[in-house]
């Protein structure tokens, strides 16, 4: 089975691709694990040190254009991972790059589904940025999605079109709503939500971080292990699991930044939590104000996805995973 992963030069995408190469196999559409002969990574740019394995094509592509998706998906590539996307801050600070890439760009890989014409399982990266003011004291499966900021607007829509595709049968559609991923390592990103990692990240690697929201802020989030591990899994559950609502939030864990900075001085020492500060940034907590923190995710428990325990398992993951010296 062939796959396409846009945005496969990303956190995620690289990950998702590595997960992939480690199980061998995947679902192809009549149920049956088939063996994964080809993983195209699309994306504008190319990681430095990205997966390298013979099963694995990078293609340097806008998912806005035509020609270059349609390329990259072939007539018999089997699934897709849309996940490019211009991330929350960028969308917002950007109106036309985020229109452009985030719902532009998602029609245009939809569209190459539907002319392939071999119905592709498809699965679209949603957020739970669809969800904003005004918010219930818990945000469930039953509530509407109202969001409050273009990137939020973007993914709702990603998430109708994803199910009127998958209706009019040109895919196989499921789209996931992710939480906060935390911790992303590298550099920081434009995503409103980024301090939710670097908060962790750079006290951790000896930097004086300032936080842009203060102690009390609520985030709902998942360690980058887990989230790959719900995305392959939404891949690979069956079309009727996801029924007529092809979209589902995932479930996480509801943790504030206060709660963040204790893990991090549980696991990395009181050096690691005094570094950091709260500066209020007024863009930053404009955005974050108006998310969903506080999730009951029955639907998605019952479907089998997973959260993670605690903050400090978040915390431990990435200490592990990069090697830090506590
Ligand atoms: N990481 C999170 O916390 C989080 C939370 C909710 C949703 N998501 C969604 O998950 C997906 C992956 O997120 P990520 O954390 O890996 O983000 P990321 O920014 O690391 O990866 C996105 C990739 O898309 C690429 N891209 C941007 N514009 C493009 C274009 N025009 N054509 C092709 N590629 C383009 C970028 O170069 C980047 O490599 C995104 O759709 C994001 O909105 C992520």
């Amino acid at each position: 089975m062939n796959i396409l992963i846009t945005g496969g030069g990303g956190f995620l995408g690289q990950r998702v691709a590595r997960a992939l190469l480690a199980q061998g196999d995947t679902v192809n559409a009549k149920g049956e694990r088939v063996p994964i002969r080809r993983i195209t990574l699309m994306d504008i740019s190319e990681p430095a040190n990205g997966v390298k394995d013979p099963r694995v094509h990078f293609v340097r592509g806008e998912v806005s254009n035509h020609g270059a998706v349609a390329e990259a998906l072939g007539l018999d590539t089997g699934g897709v991972f849309h996940l490019a996307a211009v991330v929350s801050g960028q969308a917002e600070a950007d109106f036309e790059l985020g229109m452009r890439v985030n719902l532009d760009g998602y029609r245009v890989v939809l569209e190459s589904c539907r002319k392939a014409g071999n119905r592709p399982r498809l699965l679209f990266a949603s957020s739970i940025a669809v969800f904003g003011t005004p918010l219930p004291e818990v945000v469930t499966d039953a509530t509407t999605p109202t969001p409050q900021a273009s990137y939020g607007v973007q993914k709702l829509i990603g998430e109708w079109l994803t199910a009127d595709y998958n209706r009019k049968g040109f895919i196989d559609g499921r789209a996931v709503r992710i939480p906060t991923v935390s911790v992303r390592p590298g550099k920081a990103n434009a995503a409103a939500s980024s301090f939710a990692s670097a908060v962790i990240r750079e006290p951790l690697n000896g930097v004086e971080y300032k936080c842009p929201v203060p102690p009390e802020t609520l985030m709902w989030m998942c360690s980058p292990a887990r989230v790959v591990a719900n995305l392959v899994r939404a891949f690979e559950l069956p079309s009727e699991a996801f029924g007529d609502l092809r979209a589902v939030s995932l479930p996480g864990i509801v943790v504030s930044v206060a709660e963040m900075v204790d893990s991090l001085r549980r696991l990395g020492g009181e050096a690691a939590a005094a570094r950091v500060r709260y500066v209020k940034d007024e863009r930053i907590q404009a955005i974050v104000r108006t998310w969903a923190a506080r999730l009951e995710t029955p639907r998605a428990l019952a479907m089998g996805f997973t959260a993670d325990a605690t903050m400090d398992e978040i915390v431990a993951q990435y200490i592990r995973d990069e090697n830090i010296r506590v």
